[in-house]
């Protein structure tokens, strides 16, 4: 049996450049530095160091599974010392998803998000790797539903043989952490009802009905680790592709509709999810629209050949075009919902302070 590999894609703020808009690129080397002494000493086979907005994301491949100690000993230091040029340089929210004083053992929970998958290499390896910025994990259930359970979006459901099957999707209910395994096409209707409430309920990882891992995301909420709003989770993704499994055209295919995604300004608003290019995910305008780029990887023996910049491409300018509109029709409703977020979203923002301010005033209708 072939060496299995593990795809590590591990991702925090620790610092904006300029307010919450990008990164700088002293960040960008210091990670690279860290990274490359780490690929030095063996300890990853492969790595790639990039960003979404004020994203920092280390991209890793290596041999010691998931959850593994020391790849996310690593990511963390690699984050801490980020975080010291921050603020040397005075960046904006200097650390700021660094949410523990001390590593401790794996880095879920302490901040960070995390998407990592342990498979053998096939053949032919690609995968994408998706990273959104100004928006939260529940932005993956609409376009890993197309993916993977609409024909519509996937003709490969139809037409190839090892799909036939449908996929099984494993959702996470991050208020009461636990997590439910609903299989498509069969129960779609049930997965449907749970994965429409993008707040509560997300996909972690979906599989082929033979067991084959698919894709796998991040899921993890600031504000829930917190216990206060401290920024947005801004989001990771992998998918594997093609060979019976979604082809890279029918993964990509989901993002050329925007869709309403939360996030935005403060983590507090509605606005349409905008597939960029990498040098355009800067999301300035209102802190937004929120953003994701698709970098696209062959993996040989665990070796990143890549990125492709998939979002790219002049078909997804209709999609940017109507994202446009979509943020110029939403902004006018300013501080009223369905732009801004309900109240039970904004309960881990300053709402709770203003309620208990204001309590004594409320007297009976
Ligand atoms: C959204 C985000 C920004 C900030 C906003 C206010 O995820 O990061 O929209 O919420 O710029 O930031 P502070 O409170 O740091 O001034
Ligand atoms: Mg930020
Ligand atoms: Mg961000």
């Amino acid at each position: 049996m072939a060496a299995k590999i593990t795809l590590s894609v591990i991702k925090a703020d620790v610092g904006g450049y300029v307010g919450h808009s990008s990164i700088h690129s002293d960040l960008l080397d210091t990670a690279k530095e860290k990274l490359s002494h780490a690929q030095e000493k063996g300890m990853l086979i492969d790595y790639h160091v990039t960003r979404c907005g004020d994203d920092l994301e280390l991209i890793m491949t290596h041999k010691h599974g998931v959850d593994a100690e020391n790849i996310h000993n690593l990511a963390w230091n690699t984050f801490v010392a980020c975080t010291e040029i921050a603020k040397d340089l005075k960046l904006y929210g200097a650390g700021q998803d660094l949410l523990a004083d001390a590593f401790s053992g794996n880095i879920k929970g302490m901040g960070p998000g995390v998407a990592e998958m342990e498979f053998e290499e096939r053949k032919s390896e690609p995968i994408i790797i998706f990273m959104a910025d100004k928006t939260s994990p529940g932005a993956w259930n609409l376009p890993l539903y197309k993916m993977f359970a609409d024909p519509f979006n996937t003709p490969g459901l139809v037409i190839d043989p090892a799909m036939h099957d449908g996929f099984v999707f494993e959702v996470v209910d991050v208020y009461e952490h636990k997590k439910i395994t609903l299989s498509s096409p069969e129960e779609i209707y049930d997965l449907l009802m749970f994965i429409g409430a993008m707040r509560r309920f997300m996909i972690k990882a979906v599989y082929r009905k033979d067991g084959m891992l698919a894709a796998a995301a991040s899921t993890q909420k600031l504000s829930l680790i917190a216990g206060k709003y401290v920024g947005k989770d801004d989001p990771v993704l992998i998918v594997r592709c093609q060979a019976g499994l979604p082809a890279v055209g029918e993964v990509l295919e989901p993002f050329a509709f925007g869709h309403i995604v939360e996030g935005w300004m403060r983590g507090s608003h509605h606005g349409p999810l905008m597939p960029v290019a990498f040098y355009e995910a800067n999301p300035s305008r209102f802190d937004g629209p929120p953003r994701v780029i698709a970098a696209g990887f062959q993996l040989c023996n665990g070796k990143l050949i890549g990125p492709r910049d998939l979002f790219d491409d002049p078909a997804f300018d209709e999609a940017r075009k109507r994202t446009n509109v979509i943020a110029d029709y939403l902004r006018q409703h300013g501080p009223f919902e369905p732009h801004r977020l309900g109240l039970e979203d904004l309960e881990y923002t300053t709402m709770p302070q203003l309620m208990k301010k204001l309590d004594s005033r409320f007297i009976p209708e």
